[in-house]
């Protein structure tokens, strides 16, 4: 079959590979009808190279039909349509049953010391294979995939693979009180989810970010918006004090992550980690620092007393810094981590199921592309050209 595949530093290419089959008697395969570009993707496109293997199948938001079911299969059957969520997650163990899937304790990668294992993203998370994919193997088929009804097209499903559980788990951890503000760093799929959430919830939303096409998605949902192409980014706390009765946000979501603009520093430092050998790299951003912090140093600034930080954008630097004086004296609460996807998929999905399309997401896609462009579409979507907030590879 045809998959994407992580090849070298920011060259992903089409590939074939060999099909999917039952491996474990839990197994499913899952043909592949729809399967989404996330800026996590990004990190493995370039900073995340030394966790890479060339040959891996990326990908980690996709839906299809299920193809064939392993023996010990009794929750789905051949035709059932599902939606395979981000985690590797058994469902049955002491994190899981605690709606901590991300950190199941089936899957978790021991020899790294991280989490659970995330389909397509690198031996930092099990190397499993992803689900940019004409179709993939599914285990736990009697507790991961989200079964869905059959009917309305792919997008109304599409995303509690990834983007709704992460928003929502990022606006539940905010913890925003309900007369309050909640600020948004980033207005890619993932900010731009989070004020869809927060507004349906009635709160006061305010995003930051350069892209004018992704700040015009936010306003068009009533969200608030800073342009940093209108002020200087190191003028954004300024400007939200100013809008928040000089206290700041009640509480701040980093929709940005590892790649921020504004960290020249690092940024350099990212960049020339690519000249050292490939050990030496993985040592490097094992022990080093080396995230570009600039969307969460704004957002510990911007927050007010007392308030919360939800950091949803994923981070890999072992020693990035962090200002300590300032998160003890401000008494900030920090929230983080992968979403645990079924802690939150029946709530998401009680609100698809309605008629009225609630977040938007009908129309969320701005880009709906055959597997064989995904190479220029990874490109184009780091660079934010044409337009391109979120892509929907449809295989
Ligand atoms: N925690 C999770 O489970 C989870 C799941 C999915 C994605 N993520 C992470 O969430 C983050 C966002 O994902 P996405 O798909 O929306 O990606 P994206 O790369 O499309 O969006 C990031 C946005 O941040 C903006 N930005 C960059 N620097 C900024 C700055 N200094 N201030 C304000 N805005 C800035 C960019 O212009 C861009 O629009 C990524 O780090 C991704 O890895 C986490
Ligand atoms: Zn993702
Ligand atoms: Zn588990």
């Amino acid at each position: 079959m045809r998959a994407v595949t992580w090849q070298g530093r920011t060259d992903m290419q089409v590939t074939d590979v060999p099909d999917p089959r039952i491996e474990d008697p839990t197994d499913v395969v899952v043909r592949i009808t729809s399967t989404g570009l996330c800026g996590s993707d990004l990190h493995l496109y370039d900073p995340l190279t030394p966790f890479m293997t060339p040959g891996d199948v990326v990908g980690h938001e996709p839906m299809g039909i299920v193809e064939d079911v392993g023996p010990e299969v009794t929750a789905l059957k051949r035709g059932d349509r599902v939606v395979v969520p981000f985690n590797v997650s058994c469902g049955t163990c002491w994190m899981c049953t605690r709606n901590l899937h991300s950190q199941c304790e089936t899957t978790q990668n021991r020899e790294h010391g991280t989490g659970a294992s995330l389909f397509g993203y690198s031996k930092l998370y099990g190397q499993v294979p992803g689900g940019q994919a004409e179709a993939m193997r599914v285990p736990f088929g009697n507790t991961l995939p989200i079964k869905v009804a059959a009917g309305p097209p792919d997008d109304r499903f599409l995303y509690l693979s990834d983007v709704l559980p992460t928003s929502w788990q990022a606006v539940e951890y905010a913890d925003t009180p309900e007369d309050g503000t909640l600020l948004v760093m980033g207005a890619g799929p993932i900010g731009d989810m989070c004020a869809r959430i927060a507004k349906h919830r009635g709160l006061r939303v305010i995003v930051v970010d350069s892209v004018p096409e992704r700040l015009a998605r936010v306003t068009a949902h009533g969200g608030e918006v800073i342009d940093t192409n209108e002020i200087d980014s190191s003028d954004v706390p300024e400007r939200v004090r100013d809008l928040t009765d000089g206290r700041g946000s009640d509480s701040v979501i980093d929709a940005v992550g590892m790649e921020a603009h504004g960290s020249p520093v690092a940024e350099t430092a990212q960049k020339s980690l690519r000249f050292l050998p490939k050990k030496l790299q993985e040592m490097v951003m094992q022990n080093a620092g080396s995230d570009r912090l600039d969307a969460l140093y704004t957002a510990f600034e911007s927050v007010r007393r007392g308030g919360t930080v939800s950091i949803s954008g994923v981070y890999g630097g072992a020693a990035s810094p962090m200002p300590m004086l300032q998160l003890f004296d401000k008494q900030l609460v920090i929230r983080q981590g992968q979403a645990n996807v079924h802690r939150w998929s029946d709530d998401i999905l009680e609100l698809l199921q309605r008629d009225e399309d609630v977040l938007g997401v009908d129309t969320f896609a701005t880009h709906r592309l055959p597997l064989e462009d995904a190479p220029g579409a990874y490109k184009s979507f780091r660079d934010k050209e044409d337009g391109m907030v979120k892509v929907v590879f449809q295989p």
